[in-house]
């Protein structure tokens, strides 16, 4: 589970309404459908949300979790990337995966299913999968045009590039609108296959009025080079209080988290912002997926 091109639109809908299960089942007491699976969680770079939501996920399906700690493994040591997940698929069921490097999950060996979660500025596929089922919540594939808007940083940002997939594959009749600072564009690769129409737009006050879901990310300065003046790059693209004022009724914000200034605390109690729902069914979606994975 790599990437959300591994996934079929029917393998989408089967994950999606078995996260609607364990959602509406969200008090009833925990399965044990997993007891007998171990799931491994190596995470490389600093993570609070998919890796709580990941192992809540494995709790709640009954299966047991281990933790990969990097600073105390062999790694010091100069064992390799590889030779340390052949190590850990000799104890686990299914690994849990977050690190550094674009594409580097895809040229591992491993003898358990590798579940991708987040590979340094590649892809987000499980981000992905919560966030159409969030957005899915308030907009249904088959209902009508949708306006979409990412905003920020799109080329580093892994979520946007998971999810506008995602997206592209499962609705028909949306429109893109990328707002971000120049030098921040996607990279072609995620616009090339696009089956839906996409636009860049200066700024999010030209067109928030015609939003759907307004999807914000902050700016992945850890990512840009050492030596690159990026590191002092600002988002100016925030979305404020005026301008969601201007925005439909029925639009929503989503963001994957963490956030900077790009989203202020002054919109949390507002009824368009829905990115704690969107925390929480990361459970729910994460449940589905371990589950489909492990059994
Ligand atoms: C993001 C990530 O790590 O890619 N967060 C998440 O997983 N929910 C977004 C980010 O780091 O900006």
């Amino acid at each position: 589970m790599l990437s959300v091109s591994s996934l079929t639109t029917s393998v989408v809908e089967d994950i999606l309404s078995k996260a609607d299960e364990f959602a509406s089942n969200a008090d009833a007491s925990f399965t044990s459908i997993c007891r007998d699976k171990i799931v491994g969680m190596m995470f490389l770079e600093p993570s609070t949300r998919t890796h709580k939501s990941f192992e809540c996920a494995a709790y709640k399906l009954g299966a047991k979790v281990m933790h990969y700690d990097h600073a105390s493994s062999s790694s010091v040591k100069g064992e390799s990337f590889q030779d340390t997940v052949t190590t850990m698929s000799q104890y686990v069921d299914a690994l849990v995966i977050r690190q550094p490097v674009c594409g580097a999950l895809g040229k591992l060996r491993c003898d358990v299913p590798i579940v991708n979660a987040g590979d340094g500025n590649g892809e987000h596929p499980t981000q992905a999968l919560l966030d159409l089922y969030t957005i899915r919540k308030y907009f249904p594939a088959k209902k009508g045009l949708l306006h979409i808007a990412f905003v920020g940083d799109l080329k580093n940002g892994r979520t946007i590039h998971s999810t506008l997939q995602l997206l592209d594959a499962m609705y028909e009749g949306v429109f893109f609108h990328f707002i971000c600072e120049g030098g921040l564009e996607l990279d072609e690769v995620y616009t090339r296959g696009l089956r839906n129409h996409y636009y860049y737009e200066h700024r999010l006050s030209d067109v928030i009025e015609l939003m759907d879901v307004v999807y914000m990310t902050r700016i992945q300065k850890e990512r840009f080079a050492r030596d690159d003046d990026g590191m002092n790059v600002s988002c100016d693209h925030v979305l404020t209080p005026e301008l969601v004022r201007r925005a439909k009724k029925s639009m929503i914000i989503l963001h994957p988290l963490p956030r900077n200034s790009e989203l202020p605390p002054e919109l949390d109690s507002s009824p368009h912002c829905k990115f704690v729902e969107q925390m929480k069914n990361g459970v729910y979606v994460r449940m589905a997926l371990l589950e489909w994975v492990l059994l």
